[in-house]
Order: C-alpha cells, then structure tokens, then sequence
C-alpha cells in the first residue's frame, strides 16, 4: 500500500530548512487548510444545506454577494482569528481591514484572500475556488493597518489557491517551487500528489472573456486576433480557446498544460485599470506562475514589482506560459 506523503509533513519539512522558523507557519498554514477544507465541504454540499443563491447585499466593489461569498468570508475569518499567528486579515468581501478580536492574540503575519473565486459560476455547478497570500506584518504583535498590507507581491512568504472541482486541491508555493495537493474526504488531509508544478514554456490555448472585446487596447487586439487567423496567420499554429470565468480554474488548466490568460486593462470603465484585484488575485496568482516558471504582467510591468495603493486596488492580468506572454508584453512595447 502506498502511504502518501500529507500537506502537514510537506510543510514541516520544508521549512526545516528554514534558518530560524519557528513553527509559526505551520501552524498558520494548518489552520487555513482547516478553512479550505470546511469551504470544500459547504461548496460540495451546495443546495442540499441551502446555501446557493445571491444576497441583497453588495461588497465594495459593487457586484452583488452570493451567500456562498458571506459564508466562506466567515469560515476564513473563524478559523484564523484565534491561534494568534495574524496581526490581521484582509479580504475581497470586506471594506476594511479585519481587526484581530482583542480576545486574541496577536502575530507576526497578514493573511490576504478571495474566500470565492468565481463566484459567479456556484450556482451552476461549476468549479470555483478560494485565493490566498500570506504576508510578513511590518511590525509583530500589533494590530495592522490597511497601510501594512500595501507591499509588492514580491514580498510574499506564501500564496496558494484551493480549488474545489472534480476533486479538491490545494495548490501553494513558499518561494521554492509549486506543488499541489489532492483532497482525500475519507482520510479528511490533503496529499501531495502533483509536486514541482512546472507550465510548458510555449502554448496554443488562451483565455480571455471575448464579449468586451471592444474595449481592448490595440496590443491585446492584436494577439487575440493572431491566435484566430491560425496557421495561416503570423503565428503560423492554430490556437484552441477556453473561458471558464474562475480564475482558479484558468491558473489551475495553465499549471497543468500550458496556456496564457487574460483579464487586460480596457476602456469599459476608465475608473478601472482591470477587473481582478491586485492583493486577492493577481499577486498570489503571479507569485505561483512564476514558481513554476511561467510569466505574469500587467502588459506594461510585471505585477509582483507592482507598489500597491489601495486594499481592493484592480489590475489588468495577463500570465501563463512564458514565451506567450513575452509575446504580448512586447506588443505593449511596440
Ligand atoms: P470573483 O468571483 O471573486 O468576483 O472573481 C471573478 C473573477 C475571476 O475569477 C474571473 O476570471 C473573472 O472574474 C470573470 O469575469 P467575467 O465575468 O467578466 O468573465
Ligand atoms: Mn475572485
Ligand atoms: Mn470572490
């Protein structure tokens, strides 16, 4: 029989090789998959303990919560309130920085995420995720500003996604590499079962929501309409297309075979330089691309570079596959 090797042990064992860990994020990283698997299991369940639909409620960015969207933003919270590793929380569901209960203590970390990714796709059964990015606090043990959480994506110490699809994975790096973990339910842990996660270089797939094509700038138009003339185009190679509108799935599809995405900067809404949001969704996604050896940009800079200037700041997100994205950073430069 094959034991298996768990996210626990993987974990202890890596940051052995840590000069001065303390355990801290370990136990940091197990309280949050705690987190995942609860939201595994109320995302499972679905309409059987009543928890599809949307609410009257809107969250700060103006689109319309889900319950599941509340729900899992509370399950976040509950389990990594208590254990005393965060100086704070910050989520896409709520205005403001989450303040530790002064019933706790206080930690050295930040915790950052999207309780749901993909939100919209819940109620038909389609995958969906959560997103998350872990942070250093500047100053230990004291409760952290909105101003704390504001460093580039560089700076981040751990990010990782669940995705809860035909099996539940959670997939994270810590700066060494990307590794992914299966759900077992009966077991109730998580197994590495995909380690050192690595995107193919080059890519015939992209993904990008064509209905606001309209609103692209030009180098964007230009490389969506390369990939659509084919082989007889410049590209010379016939290009496939998939949209699942869960940035989950995207980053998971292009980990495991390659791919680009985009969510680029359009004119729909000046206001907006993009739709995904730079701290819940952008940097920890571009940190794992980028351990596994693919790109991320906004077109115009890379995003972990990028200085943040507000909590729920939007960006434009195009990564994958190197080679691809390289090509439309350099129409952006042309
Ligand atoms: P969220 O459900 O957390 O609001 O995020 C949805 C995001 C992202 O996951 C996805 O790639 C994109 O929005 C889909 O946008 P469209 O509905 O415009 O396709
Ligand atoms: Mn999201
Ligand atoms: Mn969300």
């Amino acid at each position: 029989m094959h034991i298996g090797t768990t996210l626990t042990q993987f974990i202890i064992e890596e940051q052995r090789h840590i000069a001065g860990a303390t355990g801290e994020f370990t136990a940091l990283l197990n309280d949050l998959v705690t987190a995942i698997k609860t939201i595994s299991n109320a995302v499972n369940k679905g309409a059987l303990i009543g928890v599809m639909g949307a609410l009257e409620s809107q969250n700060v960015q103006g689109e319309t919560q889900k319950k599941l969207d509340v729900i899992t933003n509370e399950i976040m919270i509950r389990h990594n309130e208590w254990a005393g590793h965060l100086a704070g929380m910050a989520s896409e569901e709520m205005d403001e920085v989450y303040p530790i209960p002064n019933k706790y203590p206080l930690g050295k970390y930040l915790l950052v995420f999207d309780p749901l990714d993909g939100s919209s796709n819940v109620d038909i059964n389609i995958s969906v995720g959560t997103i998350f990015s872990i942070l250093r606090a500047p100053v230990a043990n004291r409760a952290a500003s909105a101003e704390d959480f504001l460093q580039p994506g560089v700076k981040q110490v751990c990010a990782g996604y669940a995705l809860y699809g035909s099996s539940t994975m959670l997939v994270l790096t810590t700066g060494h590499g990307v590794n992914g973990f299966t759900l077992d339910r009966e077991v109730g842990e998580f197994l590495l079962t995909h380690p050192a996660m690595k995107i193919p270089e080059e890519t015939r797939e992209f993904a990008i929501n064509a209905s606001n094509r309209r609103f692209w700038e030009p180098p964007v138009q230009r490389y969506v309409e390369e990939c659509l003339a084919g082989k007889e185009g410049p590209r010379g190679k016939d290009f496939n297309m998939r949209w699942v509108a869960s940035m989950v799935a995207e980053v998971h599809r292009i980990l495991t075979r390659g791919g680009i995405f985009m969510y680029p900067r359009d004119t729909k809404d000046p206001a907006k330089a993009g739709k995904l949001r730079l701290m819940y969704e952008a940097n920890p996604m571009s940190f794992i691309v980028e351990q596994a050896g693919g790109a991320s940009s906004t077109g115009y800079e890379r995003i972990l570079d990028m200085q943040p200037e507000g909590l729920h700041q939007r960006v434009p997100v195009i990564l994958g596959s190197k080679k691809e994205v390289e090509v439309v950073v350099g129409y952006h430069a042309a």
